[in-house]
């Protein structure tokens, strides 16, 4: 295939690049794959209402998150195994976060320690925390995160176990030889066992990963940094709400990319509820299907501050590592520059709920 034009036509090209294993892990959901099709779907349920005769000759797209000026509403997801989809996985993610001036959200399941990652210039990064049963090692993730200079804790709250996702217990998924969850392998010699019949991530959630975790926690986990905490992974008004009683700066809409509850509802049928509940108290963002310009748009009308994208990078990542990233970022930056002069805004302030109608 000739050069992608869009996130769609890399999806296709990068599908021809990886090995059947890598493909299916990176793009998969659970079970019926419902809510990995509803995140899409919803995007195309919500219209534009344009306005007209608007000065578009210069469009601004930068904001705000955490105090931290971003020079596009875009961020990236935290996703584990980069070094499946190139030899140097989140080293060329964060590589062309940095000249996109885009935050990236390392995972905690990174093949690449962030010690390393962090570098790759003086990038704004936020670390994206699974907490292990282990507290002695989460708290290790933590001040290692800390003292290497990422600038928010990102917790993930929708996974006290892994969704099952078939396609991976068919491939009995595990990491190739010489790839290894960097941060954990490092430190406590934590690997993905390989299992007969099993994803080897559902069993390495399943033995480490702590499904007791509640709210009561948060103190603790704050107790250990002095970082902004985001919680990611909330679908509830009245879970926002307690996630800013308990000290969150910011949310994150989302529903792990339709890879956990399946019948969970799209994050951006979510997102409304979830705004009017937390009332500018903390900063909402969203992720999930984001792939076009128009879905930006769309997500902010609704009231994100910014939105994150996930497999797309991944794909970028496939077909050529950091410059893949950088026309992954590219594309949507340009994408959303035509979306936003075609409906009368110049600056993302002018986006408001005025221009969506929701049916
Ligand atoms: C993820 N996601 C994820 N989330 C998280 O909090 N920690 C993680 O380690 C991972 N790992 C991961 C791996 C892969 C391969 C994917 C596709 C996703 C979820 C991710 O952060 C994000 O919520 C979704 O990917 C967003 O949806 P889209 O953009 O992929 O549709």
């Amino acid at each position: 295939m000739i050069s992608p034009i869009n996130l769609f036509e890399y999806e296709e090209l990068a599908k021809t690049h990886l090995p059947k294993m890598a493909f299916d892990y990176y793009s998969s959901g659970a079970w019926d794959e419902i809510t990995l099709k509803d995140n899409r779907a919803a995007f195309t349920r919500v219209k534009l209402r344009p306005k007209m005769l608007v000065d578009v000759g210069e469009i601004n797209l930068t904001t705000e998150v955490l105090g931290a000026s971003l020079q596009l509403p875009l961020m990236i997801a935290p996703m584990a195994f980069q070094c499946l989809a190139h030899p140097d996985g989140e080293i060329a993610t964060a590589k062309a976060a940095v000249s996109a001036s885009v935050v990236m959200v390392l995972s905690t399941l990174s093949t690449k320690s962030l010690e390393d990652v962090a570098m790759v210039d003086d990038g704004l990064r936020w670390f994206q925390l699974y907490i292990h049963k282990d507290r002695g090692l989460t708290r290790a993730l933590v001040e290692r995160a800390y003292a290497a200079g990422y600038k928010a804790l990102c917790l993930t709250v929708d996974a006290p176990v892994l969704g099952k996702r078939e396609r991976d217990q068919r491939n009995e998924f595990t990491l190739p030889p010489g790839l290894h969850p960097a941060n954990l392998t490092k430190m406590s010699g934590l690997d993905i066992p390989q299992e007969k019949g099993e994803s080897g991530l559902l069993t390495y959630f399943a033995q480490q990963i702590n499904p007791a975790l509640t709210w009561k926690d948060l103190e603790w986990l704050k107790s250990l940094s002095p970082l902004p905490l985001v919680l990611k992974g909330i679908l509830r008004g009245d879970d926002a709400v307690r996630a800013v009683e308990y000290g969150a700066q910011g949310i994150v809409v989302s529903n792990h990319g339709g890879r956990q509850l399946d019948g969970a509802i799209a994050s951006l049928d979510a997102l409304p509820e979830i705004v009017a509940a937390v009332d500018g108290k903390a900063e909402v963002l969203l992720d999930g299907g984001i792939r076009r310009g128009t879905d930006i748009l769309k997500a902010l009308a609704l009231g994100a501050k910014a939105v994150l994208i996930g497999r797309p990078v991944l794909w970028g990542l496939a077909v050529s590592g950091e410059t893949g990233v950088a026309d992954i970022i590219n594309l949507l930056k340009e994408e959303l520059t035509t979306a936003m002069a075609l409906s009368g805004c110049a600056r993302l302030e002018d986006i408001d709920s005025s221009l969506v109608i929701c049916r």
